[in-house]
């Protein structure tokens, strides 16, 4: 069969998954480098990671999955700057005043960015800001520093990597619905200041049959008003155990889901969260869900995996 990327940049798209960084030798390493032109590191490249002390860095993972990606002439997906969770304790702990929160911030971005600078093709740099009805998350961000922290991020991390596409991600925001339409109305608003924001990614952390109806029109609707659109962490959990029926079904969803983005121009292309059942955050998360992903346990492709390269 054809690998994945190559049916992809015939397209121009990008196809991508998220990566643990200790597990890319062997069959996993072999199929990461294979089948995708893009990796996000999954856990990598947070802040609770890569400071978990202050003023002492951990870079050893994000580097070695930057090292992978360039040996492999993949593209990496930064993920993710500012975030509610997996901040180091010494952050999420701390009393801050906005002035030493938004210097924590700056730093941190301008650290960051700065180590990657010319490496990274996008940044997740603010992830999953928004509540489900559209109001902002209240998080450290947002209760210290108002929602200029958003627009700050960005011009932070502009500022450090001036080619990096930057993004806001965020998950539940792939229909047309309130969510997605604050979603929308932030990113118009920041375009209107001159903030510098050049995409939205949506997670598309799906449930088996339920790819919205409406998600090329919601794709489309950012394409036209002028941003990049990425499916940022795409996978679809299925109550467990699985069999032909749900495969099939899901097989069906991942179609409909490279579809809508191959079917717009803007949209950059997809990235699943863990491309082997193996290596998937859903069992954890969602006791009783699973094999989420286009690859089994024993690195055998799935219904979905087939449905990719369909789409493709
Ligand atoms: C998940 C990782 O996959 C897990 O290993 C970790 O324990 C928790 O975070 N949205 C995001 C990702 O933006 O960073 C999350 O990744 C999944 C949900």
């Amino acid at each position: 069969d054809t690998p994945l990327r190559d049916l992809a940049a015939a397209k121009g798209k990008v196809i991508g998954t998220a990566v643990t960084g200790s597990k890319l030798t062997g069959t996993y390493g072999d199929l990461a480098g294979a089948q995708f032109n893009s990796l996000t590191p999954g856990n990598a490249m947070k802040w609770g990671s890569v400071e978990p002390t202050q003023g002492s860095f951990n870079w050893t993972e994000a580097d070695q999955i930057v090292a992978f990606a360039q040996a492999h002439n993949q593209q990496v997906r930064g993920h993710t700057l500012v975030w509610h969770n997996q901040n180091p304790g010494w952050l999420t702990n701390g009393t801050w005043t906005a002035a030493q929160l938004g210097s924590l911030l700056q730093n941190h971005i301008a650290t960051e960015v700065g180590r990657y600078k010319g490496k990274i093709t996008a940044w997740d740099v603010v992830n999953e800001p928004f509540n489900e009805d559209g109001t902002y998350r209240s998080d450290l961000w947002y209760d210290t520093l108002g929602a200029d922290y958003i627009a700050n991020a960005l011009t932070w991390a502009h500022a450090a990597d001036p080619a990096a596409k930057l993004y806001i991600n965020d998950y539940n925001v792939e229909g047309v619905d309130a969510k997605s339409t604050a979603l929308y109305n932030l990113v118009k608003d920041l375009k209107g200041r001159g903030v510098p924001i050049d995409g939205v990614g949506l997670q598309a952390h799906l449930i088996l049959g339920q790819v919205p109806s409406s998600l090329q029109q919601n794709i489309q609707r950012f394409a036209d008003l002028g941003v990049d659109v990425s499916i940022t962490e795409l996978d679809v959990r299925m109550a467990l155990p699985a069999d032909s029926t749900k495969l099939a079904q899901q097989a069906a969803d991942y179609k409909s889901v490279l579809n809508a983005c191959v079917a717009v121009t803007r949209c950059a292309g997809v990235t699943v969260w863990g491309f082997t059942d193996s290596d998937s955050w859903v069992p954890s998360t969602f006791p009783g869900y699973g094999a989420a992903t286009p690859y089994d346990e024993n690195y055998v492709p799935k219904p979905a995996y087939h449905a990719i390269a369909e789409a493709l």
